[in-house]
């Protein structure tokens, strides 16, 4: 199978739909965030607090470029990766481009107890994450090969929309 990148703004459930995509598939499953507090040794928010976020976006890069060669892996993407070209074009260059949506309240819902998303400190509310996504949303749309709204869904009917 070629990889599956699946992308979207923050708790559009990404990480959800990996793991039940991954276990369907028995494709291997990546969680960039996680991998690279791994590899860094340190949490998200101290990267961007002590680095930068272009440097956190610079570890992502290199991140997707060790995928290159790679097949089978569902890669649960930060949600701001695919910003850069150089990553969109990483991803289209190794796999597929699937982009999760949900209704801004909703990704409320699912974040608003989060900690370690740095872009959404000070910021946690409904109005922020609305005008942020407006801003991101052509560029998402762009990007994906496939677009699936999350709302009100299963993880295992979305598998099925992004299998068929
Ligand atoms: C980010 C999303 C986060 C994480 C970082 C920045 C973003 O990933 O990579 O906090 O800019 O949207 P999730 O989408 O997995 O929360």
């Amino acid at each position: 199978m070629t990889n599956i990148y699946l992308i979207g703004f923050m708790g559009a459930g990404k990480s959800t739909v990996a793991k039940e995509l991954a276990s369907k598939t028995g494709a291997r499953r990546i969680e960039m965030d996680q991998m690279i507090v791994e590899q860094q040794g340190m949490a998200i928010s101290e990267i961007f607090e002590k680095y930068g976020e272009e440097h956190f976006r610079e570890l992502e890069t290199e991140l997707l470029r060790s995928f290159l060669k790679e097949e089978n892996l569902v890669v649960s993407c930060g949600g701001g990766s695919v910003l850069r070209d150089e990553n969109a074009r990483l991803m289209k260059e190794s796999g597929r481009i699937v982009l999760l949506t949900a209704a801004p309240e909703t990704i409320y819902e699912r974040v608003r107890h989060s900690t370690e998303r740095p872009i959404l400190n000070g910021n946690m509310n409904v109005a922020f994450i609305r005008e942020l996504m407006e801003k991101r949303r052509e560029r998402y749309e762009t990007v994906a090969d496939q677009t699936i709204a999350t709302d009100g869904k299963t993880a295992a009917e979305i598998c099925r929309e992004i299998l068929m």
